[in-house]
């Protein structure tokens, strides 16, 4: 049983209690927008398009979104339509009917519905089975406010009624309508092309298509759930800080169930992908961003931000340390020490068993295999040889204000403490350079180079006086 599936996300709602000016539906969740969680979890059940429609802040939304690959490295097909003005749920998706053939199923998702699992829609798909309509359900044990699933005595699904159009007796169903639908587009178009607006919102509901399907004869099957998180939205700020708590959970599980060691699964949050070989452990309150691999027996201290970067194995990460690759990543090689209070900035590039320590900031640079610096440092711009022994309070003055310059540090050099490192300048290898250098020119191979000025003597010399009062 094989059909097309082209998914509807419905993102035109203005989104009022969420007190921003952001669109609703690009507020973030996991590092991704909201929908953007809808049109990706759209490529895992295979779905042939993704159609989203947009109202409110439509040029906002309609640049938030991206089409994700799909496994054969196609992206997926995604358009916007616009709903101008918003006249209800049924009218939004008749607004995207003139891009959808009629060969395929119409998937309905809701733009504000991060967390449905695709295996539960591809449960849906199954059941619409590319002929019949097929309503993911929800037993609620406070029903207010949705729509309620009207079943008549044989148990077959008659109607959706809202809380707003319910009697007394309707109201008391615990079943509701998730906002998630499969149907079979042909039977859509016809059944939009029926719906009005006579209802106590004034409304064109979707859900009136439940009625023309049973005035067709045709029954209408409904998969119910009972696991709330996956059809709940985000409609305040602080639903949206809940379904994070309850999506981080979802990704510490995974890791977890892959081997990783978390000290404590609420307190982790991956903000984009995080990728981990065998033995990781993940101390408390770490933050991980973009794409980030940790190798094999890696740890990560308390209170790390990570991103964009590839961790090395049997580095050590320790605490507080803030690590950002951005564009040009930062790769950590194996057995490294970086920490704690440690900062590598877009283009750091560290060789096996480098250590670097607290206060340390590093960007753009290159260290070989075994340099150091331990403390207090800046290496901007810079090419670090093997076993460089970079001092406490040293710089690269990479910088003139204009134009950034290289520094080149070669193999074995010793940088003395409190030495500038005016580029660019070359420190000729084993040498080393005295502390409080200022070095400008190029030193020899193996020489001491030492460029500071005299020690100045002032006898007798007293300091003035502090103030009374
Ligand atoms: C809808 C369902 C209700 C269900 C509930 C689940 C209808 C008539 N009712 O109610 O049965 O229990 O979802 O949450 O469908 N939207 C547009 N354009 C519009 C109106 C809405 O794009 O003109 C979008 C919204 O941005 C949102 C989605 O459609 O993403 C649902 O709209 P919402 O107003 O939340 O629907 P409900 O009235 O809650
Ligand atoms: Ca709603």
């Amino acid at each position: 049983m094989s059909f097309p599936v082209d998914v509807v996300v419905m993102a035109a709602g203005k989104g009022t209690r969420m007190k921003s000016s952001r669109p609703k539906v690009l507020h973030r969740l996991g590092g991704r927008a909201l929908a953007q969680h809808v049109i990706d979890t759209a490529a895992r059940v295979s779905a042939r398009s993704v159609v989203v429609i947009t109202g409110h802040g439509a040029d906002q939304v309609e640049a938030g979104l991206i089409a994700p690959a799909l496994d054969s490295g196609a992206a997926l097909k995604l358009q916007f339509v616009r709903q101008e003005p918003q006249l209800g749920t049924g009218h939004a998706v008749q607004q995207a009917v003139p891009v959808l053939a009629d060969d395929g199923v119409t998937l309905v998702l809701s733009g504000d519905v991060p967390l449905t699992k695709p295996e539960t829609l591809q449960a849906l798909l199954d059941l619409c089975g590319g002929q019949r309509l097929a309503l993911l359900t929800l037993e609620m044990p406070d029903p207010t406010g949705y729509g309620r699933i009207v079943r008549a005595a044989d148990g077959s699904v008659t109607a959706i009624v809202e809380h707003k159009d319910a009697s007394e007796a309707q109201r008391a169903i615990t079943e509701i309508y998730s906002g998630i639908m499969a149907v079979p587009t042909k039977l859509l178009r016809g059944w939009l092309a029926r719906l009005d607006n006579r209802n106590a919102q004034a409304e064109y509901y979707l859900t009136d298509v439940v009625k023309f399907a049973v005035a067709d004869g045709l029954t209408v099957q409904a998969h119910r759930i009972t696991d709330a998180l996956q059809v709940a939205g985000v409609n305040s700020p602080v639903q949206l800080a809940e379904l994070e708590r309850a999506h981080q959970r979802r990704v510490a599980d995974v890791l977890m169930v892959q081997g990783v060691r978390l000290a404590d699964p609420a307190r982790l949050d991956v903000r984009g992908e995080l990728v981990c070989s065998q033995d990781v452990e993940i101390d408390v309150n770490c933050v991980f961003e973009g794409r980030v691999e940790l190798g094999a027996g890696v740890r990560i201290g308390a209170n790390c931000v990570i991103a964009n970067a590839v961790i090395g194995d049997g580095a050590v990460i320790h605490p507080f340390t803030h690590i950002e690759g951005e564009k040009a990543g930062v790769s950590v090689g194996s057995g490294a020490l970086i920490g704690p209070f440690a900062r590598l900035r877009p283009g750091a590039k560290l060789g096996r068993e480098v250590h670097i320590g607290n206060f340390v900031e590093v960007k753009n640079s290159t260290l070989a295999d075994g340099a150091k610096a331990n403390h207090l440092a800046y290496l901007g711009d810079a090419v670090v040889g093997e076993r460089v022994n970079y001092g406490a309070g040293s710089i690269t003055a990479n910088y003139d204000g204009a134009n950034k310059h290289r520094t080149v540090i070669e193999a074995d050099v010793h940088v003395g403490s409190n030495c500038v490192l005016v580029a660019p300048v070359t420190i000729g290898a084993g040498g080393t350079v005295g502390g409080g250098s200022t070095i400008t020119k190029d030193t020899l191979p193996g020489a001491l180079s030492v460029a500071r000025g005299r020690q100045v003597v002032i006898p007798n010399w007293s300091r003035p006086a502090k103030k009374k009062g």
